[in-house]
């Protein structure tokens, strides 16, 4: 698969990414399975050519890093093959005491105790990529980079990046933070949109950041059968994606993160599917050159009506 760079730092990665979000399963399916369903999934992707692995310290409550720890020791060597980011920052209610509410916490205490931890669930000594989850309304922009320069020093994370970011937050903590941030990871697929009108994506054209793309499929509702959905939206835009496949010869999965590829800022789309066969599916995207006219037609029909 064809690699970038990862904003403006040294690491190469593939052009998809691959998300560990569901890599615990449900709750049946990890009870009975252990860490090998997950593991299954991450093999695929690996196989399918995807270096770029994308975590969270609070994925499965912890259990996705553990797995991705777990897939690491059993296959000597895979560890330099991947770029491995993960995010901190949001705090489950109950943590640590029973009354503590759901939060988000860019405390200098709470960052640095999240990367050891992740650290220990992974059996790593660097994190390729740490991202905040979701901004902080508390931030306090010179004690996070005051952090993260920390934890670059200490050669426990190489490169920082953000996630959830609106622009504005993106420029107060770039302006604190010595060195480029180098993604923002948001949500974009063809029932998100917001990215490309409020200035998200200018901004990462503008300083050479990554956009990254969460649920790029729209957590699976782009590509149900048209029929079974209800919303309206949905429905149009799955129909859309279903005739422009049928006309290119592909499968809808494969144009919608195609039409994420085509955007000139550099999206990765991050893949969520724990099927082998699908991952397998949606990595030929990274080969699908879409048309200006297909990529307006998509645009047109997630919006409902003609361009001003
Ligand atoms: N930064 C953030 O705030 C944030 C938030 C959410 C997610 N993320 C990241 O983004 C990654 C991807 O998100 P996502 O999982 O929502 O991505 P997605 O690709 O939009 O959705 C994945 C879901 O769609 C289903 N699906 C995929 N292909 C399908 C097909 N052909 N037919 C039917 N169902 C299909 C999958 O089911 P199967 O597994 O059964 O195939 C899975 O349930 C996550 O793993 C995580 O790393 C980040």
């Amino acid at each position: 698969m064809d690699t970038r760079s990862l904003g403006r730092s040294p690491l190469e990665v593939s052009v998809l990414a691959y998300g560990a979000w569901r890599l615990a399963g449900s709750e049946g399916k990890a009870s009975i399975e252990g860490s090998a369903y997950g593991i299954r999934a991450l093999h695929a992707a690996v196989d399918a050519g995807i270096t770029f692995i994308d975590l969270a310290d609070i994925y499965g409550g912890g259990r996705c890093e553990e797995i991705v720890g777990d897939a690491l020791r059993q296959s000597p060597g895979l560890r330099q093959r991947l770029v491995i980011a993960t995010k901190c920052g949001i705090r489950r209610s109950g943590d640590p005491t029973p009354q503590a509410p759901f939060r988000y916490d860019f405390s200098r205490e709470h960052i640095l105790r999240s990367v050891e931890v992740s650290l220990k669930r992974m059996g790593l000594h660097e994190i390729d990529l740490l991202m905040l989850h979701r901004p902080d309304y508390l931030m306090d922009p010179a004690e996070v980079a005051g952090v993260f320069v920390d934890l670059r020093q200490a050669g426990k994370v190489r490169e920082f990046g953000v996630s959830n970011f609106t622009p504005s937050q993106v420029t107060a903590l770039q302006k604190a933070f010595p060195h480029p941030l180098v993604v923002n990871q948001v949500e974009i697929s063809l029932l998100q949109t917001a990215t490309l009108d409020d200035g998200t994506l200018n901004q990462c054209l503008e300083l050479g950041m990554s956009p990254m793309a969460w649920s790029p499929l729209g957590r699976g509702a782009l590509v149900q059968d048209p029929g079974s959905l209800t919303d309206a939206r949905q429905r149009r835009t799955a129909e859309a994606l279903v005739a422009v496949a049928r006309r290119l010869g592909t499968t809808p999965s494969v144009v919608a993160l195609a039409w994420l590829l085509r955007h000139l800022s550099g999206i990765i789309p991050i893949l969520g599917t724990c099927t082998p066969e699908r991952i397998a599916e949606q990595a030929l995207a990274a080969t699908l050159p879409l048309s200006r006219e297909d990529w307006y037609e998509l645009l047109e029909a997630s919006r409902g009506s003609r361009l001003p």
